[in-house]
């Protein structure tokens, strides 16, 4: 069986553009795959987190996995922090990165000019951390959105970098990147990717959104004035709706364009409402669920921690072997 890992922070609740573009894919990959998710804790304190907001963030992003259908029995689920490994690992890769290669991360560019007086180094060495993540599983392929593209970029790199310094080490991974959804955009500013850290709320649906906020977010989403609903670039604000209704309808794109010709956009969005309200509120129950049983979640995030730390120390020994430190 290949093997599959991905990850997310827990810095806050996620949006519809995490799920359409991340999680949702995970699902299915779980029958035919080996798979690995991980809460990267470690990941998130790489920006100010208020010790309380991370545990419970941490758990609810656990029990909001689970809700989005990610099972336990079939996947490794664990907290990054748990597995040791991966920052043992990081500081190894750290010495066969280049400086150059991080200065040029877009991700990092942008985090830093929004936060000019916190720029500490572990913002900066973030997808060495994550080519670990990654690395230490052996793993073929990462179901990522868009914008992890370039950190998987790396990742590959330095697989490449080890196994030609050393011998055959790291499997170089794949990304798995969707034609459509891999980059959900702002439902207020379409040049945008949608982000929970934008300072509008009308910007993002969050996955537990209650329904009157998801209706007014998709009544308030910027459209044109062109009337026609239709998926190109002219029309940025419908292109990204379609995607959206297309992600939790199921529907290919050609067939709501179809659907909708000669309608006109209110008709398209109403039905856009009842479609993600329809599609989040069974995940909403679950998540209630799960998350107030908090016995059932240690149980998991334990075991998770236990497969994940014995796979990762396999490949933790190789490389420490390989770089001539002494096994203790
Ligand atoms: P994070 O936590 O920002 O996002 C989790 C996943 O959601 C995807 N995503 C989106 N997809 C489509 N449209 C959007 N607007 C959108 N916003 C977010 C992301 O691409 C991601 O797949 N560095 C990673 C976490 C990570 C990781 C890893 C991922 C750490 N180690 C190893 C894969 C493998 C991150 O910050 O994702």
């Amino acid at each position: 069986k290949k093997t599959v890992f991905s990850g997310v922070q827990p810095s806050g609740a996620l949006t519809i553009g995490n799920y359409i573009g991340a999680i949702k894919r995970w699902v299915p990959l779980q029958d035919d795959y080996n798979c690995y998710y991980c809460v990267v804790d470690q990941h998130a304190i790489t920006v100010p987190q208020e010790p309380k907001n991370l545990r419970k963030n941490t758990l609810d992003i656990l029990a909001l996995l689970m809700a989005c259908g990610i099972n336990p029995e079939k996947s490794t689920l664990f907290i990054q922090s748990h597995a040791p490994e991966h920052a043992e690992l990081a500081w190894v890769l750290n010495t066969i990165t280049y400086m150059g290669q991080l200065n040029r991360m877009t991700q990092f560019k942008d985090k830093s000019k929004k936060s000019e007086e916190n720029l500490n180094a572990a913002l900066f060495t973030y997808p060495v951390l994550m080519a670990a993540d990654i690395l230490l599983y052996q793993t073929d392929l990462v179901p990522v959105g868009q914008d992890q593209k370039q950190h998987l970029e790396l990742a590959r790199d330095l697989a490449e970098r080890f196994n030609n310094r050393y011998s055959d080490t790291f499997k170089v991974p794949d990304p798995l990147i969707g034609e459509f959804g891999a980059r959900i955009m702002s439902l207020q500013d379409p040049s945008v990717k949608m982000s929970k850290s934008d300072s509008d709320e009308n910007g993002f649906i969050l996955i537990l959104d209650d329904q009157a906020a998801i209706r007014r977010k998709i009544k308030r989403a910027v459209t044109d004035s062109i009337g026609e609903v239709s998926y190109n670039d002219e029309q940025p604000g419908i292109k990204n709706l379609l995607n959206i209704y297309s992600s939790f309808s199921g529907e290919g794109i050609d067939t709501i364009v179809e659907k909708y010709r000669g309608r006109g956009y209110g008709d398209f969005k109403k039905d856009l409402e009842e479609i993600v309200v329809e599609g989040l509120s069974p995940i909403q129950e679950k998540f209630k669920t799960i998350r107030n049983d908090k016995t059932y979640l240690e149980e998991i995030y334990k075991k998770g921690a236990q497969k994940a730390s014995n796979e990762a120390r396999k490949t933790l020994r190789k490389v420490y072997k390989k770089i001539g430190f002494i096994p203790r």
